[in-house]
């Protein structure tokens, strides 16, 4: 991962999805390359991760108080971030503007115990996608770098 480290985000995370598109069909060397987004299949495989991983928060004892008993916005807006994150449209960005995670998880209780739970949830979820290993790999390191950045206890 480039960027600072521990930084959830990635430097090209405000690059609209088109300018890229544009200036790889212009670099047609660049186009072997493509995000981790497309490699896994996209939007479904999303939807797959983020539902798996709130099944699990639902049945958490620690962490499910820390979020809204209606769990659709927040299950959203996870979805909408991780697809921009991993090369998808930039959604998140149009509709939240700037991340800002630690500000945003500031209100939360976020010690080694929490940021372990968050982890085996999404661990879980990643598990039962299918997706290839290396892309696999690839979501569990960054999920533990950027979990790690938001601990606040
Ligand atoms: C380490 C343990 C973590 C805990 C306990 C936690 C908890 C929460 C909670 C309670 C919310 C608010 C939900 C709402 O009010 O709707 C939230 C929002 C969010 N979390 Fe986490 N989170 C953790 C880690 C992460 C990680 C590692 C990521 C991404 C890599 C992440 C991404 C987000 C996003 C994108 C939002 C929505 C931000 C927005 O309002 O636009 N969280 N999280």
């Amino acid at each position: 991962m480039k960027g600072k480290k521990g930084n959830p985000l990635p430097p090209h995370f405000f690059v609209q999805t088109s300018e890229r598109v544009m200036s790889e069909t212009e670099n047609p060397g660049q186009s072997d390359n493509p995000s981790v987004y497309e490699v896994v299949g996209g939007t479904p495989v999303f939807r797959q991760i983020v539902d798996a991983f709130y099944a699990g928060v639902e049945q958490d004892t620690l962490l499910r108080p820390m979020y809204p008993e209606d769990l659709s916005a927040a299950r959203e807006h996870l979805f909408l971030f991780l697809v921009q994150y991993w090369g998808g449209p930039p959604d998140y960005s149009a509709q939240r503007g700037h991340p800002r995670l630690r500000r945003r998880h500031f209100p939360f209780p976020i010690d080694e115990a929490a940021r372990d739970a968050w982890m085996h949830h999404m661990t879980g979820a990643l598990d039962g996608t299918g997706m290839p290993t290396e892309a696999r790999e690839q979501m569990r390191a960054y999920f533990e770098d950027a979990a790690s950045f938001l601990m606040n206890k």
